[in-house]
């Protein structure tokens, strides 16, 4: 059984001890609804001050909710809706401090004040958007976009 354990040290430190739990979490298994669902367990209970985290899958034409924990969400963003269909469509994480601000931003969960939003591509594929929400504005700064996208290889890398 997987037993998460609190992190410890610095945020730097913490976010490595959060990548070797989420490579323990997914180790020899490549199914992408198990690890989606995994991950978001791990990082929602790991990090505080979350109210919704969880994946959105691409399917062709826009983004599909996946595995989350959080409220009930928005089931399908086109990509030209909204900071998760910015993410897909440019391919680039989005770091919004305030979402109230964010031309297009489609509110989920109303609770929610700041986003980080990672896009899931593997080669030329967009594979989907890993995205993270809080209930306090500015809740993201570099060091989470940079820990949490380790995350997001780590999910990729896990797919094969
Ligand atoms: N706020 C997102 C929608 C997804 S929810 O946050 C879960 C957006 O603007 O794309």
């Amino acid at each position: 059984m997987f037993t998460a354990t609190s992190l410890s040290g610095d945020r730097p430190q913490q976010y490595r001890q959060l990548a070797d739990q989420a490579r323990a979490l997914l180790h020899g298994e490549h199914d992408r609804i198990a690890n989606a669902a995994n991950l978001s367990s791990l990082v929602y209970h790991a990090l505080p001050r979350l109210n919704w985290v969880g994946f959105y899958f691409f399917d062709g034409t826009e983004l599909v909710v996946g595995p989350f924990q959080g409220q009930p969400a928005c089931v399908r963003i086109p990509l030209d809706r909204g900071v998760c269909g910015a993410a897909a469509r440019t391919r680039q994480a989005q770091r919004v401090e305030d979402v109230n601000a964010f031309p297009g931003h489609i509110a989920c969960d109303p609770v929610s004040r700041s986003e980080l939003v990672l896009p899931l591509v593997r080669g030329d594929a967009l594979l989907g958007v890993f995205d993270l929400d809080s209930p306090d504005p500015a809740r993201f700064d570099v060091i989470d976009q940079e820990g949490l996208d380790a995350i997001a290889r780590i999910y990729i890398e896990s797919l094969t």
